[in-house]
């Protein structure tokens, strides 16, 4: 599974590229609304630090207007890949981008197996079930992302599932064993997964057990 970072901050997108292990970005107008300047040289900013596709959201709701939007964030790099929020104006606005004009699309806001089915025939190049979002009214998440990638896998569609909206590391790691090809992370979450206490105390015995080494050999 490939680790994309979900956020429009550059501080935390630098570090975690330079960890090497991130393949994408994701943005979203609250991401972009914490973040100070303008938009366009934060987008392509982000766009020039990271070697892979940057999701940037249409805020647009007429499918027309999706259109243009798209054409216009499409326009900041070549990396940018446009988010477009489920729905039937949506989905107009991708099949157009996708199919006409060759403009990478990510379904946004996706909530059941339906709307993934939909937005894959509209021939979405990503697919982006909320799994935190559903689980915060008590349904569950993980169990949508399994059917999602069962049912796309079985019917041979090629959209890629983004497991976004992850709260915890766990998310990550069943989102891995449901076989979603991208999990979109929180930095928080990020840096939680390399932690472990007995990965902490292991290192501290370590370091303590050199030194008496080192204090054997002198
Ligand atoms: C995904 O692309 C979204 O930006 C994001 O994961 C939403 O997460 P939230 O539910 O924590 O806002």
């Amino acid at each position: 599974m490939k680790f994309f970072l979900d956020t429009a901050n550059i501080q935390e997108i630098r570090e975690a590229v330079s960890w090497g292990i991130i393949s994408g970005v994701t943005t979203n107008p609250t991401l972009v609304a914490r973040e100070e300047g303008s938009f366009e040289e934060m987008i392509k900013a982000i766009c020039q630090e990271v070697d892979g596709p940057v999701s940037v959201e249409a805020v647009s709701t007429r499918a027309e207007d999706m259109v243009v939007e798209a054409r216009r964030l499409a326009r900041f790099a070549s990396n940018v890949v446009v988010k477009i929020p489920m729905g039937v104006e949506g989905l107009k606005a991708v099949s157009q981008l996708e199919v006409t004009e060759g403009i990478h699309c990510n379904v946004t806001l996706v909530f059941s197996v339906n709307q993934a089915l939909l937005a894959a025939r509209a021939g979405a190049s990503y697919i982006s079930p909320f799994v935190g979002r559903i689980d915060d009214i008590g349904w569950d998440g993980m169990g949508l992302i399994r059917e999602m990638v069962t049912v796309l896998e079985r019917q041979k569609l090629a959209s890629q599932v983004i497991a976004a909206s992850i709260r915890h590391p766990r998310h990550v790691h069943e989102s891995a064993a449901a076989g979603a090809q991208i999990a979109t992370l929180p930095f928080s979450v990020l840096q939680q997964m390399a932690e472990h206490p007995l990965t902490d105390r292991g290192i501290q015995r370590f370091l303590a057990d050199w030194e008496k080494v080192q204090k054997n050999m002198g």
